[in-house]
């Protein structure tokens, strides 16, 4: 299952993500956590200080290995420099899977252990002052859209990704390339407002997305976010002093999370999971291929030299019996 979380800036996406996948960890479900945030927070919300954060190893800073990796023998991807973000895997490609050792979760990844279960994280790299507005935010997060696109992802395997705030993530496909959007929505008109942008976005694509509401405090707060959302609405996580607790530095353990906000982390679960259920292989590459094909036109066979379009093969679809061939 390929899992976001996106809304507002400050809603909540990180706390709620860090929550979802120590959930899932403690589940004992191989989970992949992304951090692909401007403003990178979730190393240090699953438990890590800010200087074993600041030592992570980035995306943004391996992507030539990282394209030389997946290429693999594809013979229509000649090097990693032909290769950009939205560049479709074929025959050849070197696929990933959330459960394996690879070259790139060697490079890339660090295990991070939990209080129950442990997970490797991702991240894409802070943002440097010099970075905003240019390419290399979107290159960055590039790397993330490049490996969901080659990741033969399972039931019960989680990859769980903290994405930038507002509508910023439509600047690529990667807003496309997830099973289940958790928007997470303040009881506020400007949460309600990100979600209906988002809405609207999102439509013309078929993403499938849900409301969690958070910091709830009331049956006010319930029913404002009912009546706004809708049948969107998925579930909402209070208001929590153990969030607080956890902002204020101390390590409080997932099993002390209050009852009703744990039940809260079960519903998202169960939502993944069924996610999975209404997947559609075809429609997945297709897109990947329409947005490689818009990229290339717009930006990427002026930047590579070569036409881009050679490197789609339209019969290749990322699907479950290629996950199948692959185990067996
Ligand atoms: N349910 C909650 N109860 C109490 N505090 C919360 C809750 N959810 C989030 N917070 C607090 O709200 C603040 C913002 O949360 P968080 O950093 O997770 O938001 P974000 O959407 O990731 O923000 P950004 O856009 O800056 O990345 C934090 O101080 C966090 O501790
Ligand atoms: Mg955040």
């Amino acid at each position: 299952m390929k899992i976001a979380f996106v809304g507002k800036g400050g809603s909540g996406k990180t706390t709620l993500s860090a929550l979802f996948i120590r959930h899932l960890a403690a589940a004992g479900r191989p989970v992949i956590a992304v951090d692909a945030d401007i403003n990178q927070h979730l190393g240090p919300a699953l438990g890590l200080t800010d200087a074993q954060a600041a030592a992570l190893p980035s995306l943004g800073a391996h992507l030539p290995q990282i394209k030389e990796y997946l290429r693999g023998e594809n013979p229509l991807i000649r090097s990693a420099e032909e290769m950009i973000k939205t560049t479709p895997p074929g025959p050849g490609s070197q696929l990933l899977r959330i459960v394996e050792e690879n070259p790139v979760y060697a490079a890339c990844a660090r295990p991070i252990a939990l209080d129950e279960g442990s997970v490797r994280l991702l991240v894409t790299g802070a943002f440097a002052e010099e970075d905003l507005g240019v390419a290399c935010y979107h290159s960055k997060v590039g790397a993330v859209e490049l490996l969901l696109n080659h990741l033969l992802d399972g039931p019960d395997e989680y990859v769980v990704t903290d994405m930038t705030a507002g509508s910023d993530s439509f600047a690529s496909g990667l807003f496309t390339r997830f099973d289940l959007t958790f928007l997470v929505a303040e009881p506020t008109r400007k949460g309600v407002s990100v979600y209906r942008q988002y809405k609207e976005y999102a439509r013309d694509f078929g993403v499938n997305l849900r409301v969690v509401g958070n910091k709830v405090q009331s049956a006010e707060d319930l029913a404002f976010l009912q009546r706004e959302v809708g049948e969107d609405l998925l579930t909402v996580f209070g208001q929590s002093d153990w969030v607080r607790r956890l902002e204020q530095g101390a390590e409080p353990a997932l099993n002390t999370l209050e009852p009703a906000n744990r039940a809260v982390l079960e519903q998202l679960k169960t939502a993944a999971d069924l996610a999975h259920g209404s997947r559609d292989p075809e429609r997945y590459t297709q897109q990947a291929v329409s947005f490689h094909l818009r990229n290339a036109e717009s930006w990427g066979n002026a930047k590579t030299g070569i036409d881009l379009a050679t490197q789609v093969d339209q019969d290749f679809v990322l699907g479950a019996e290629r996950l199948d061939a692959a185990h067996a």
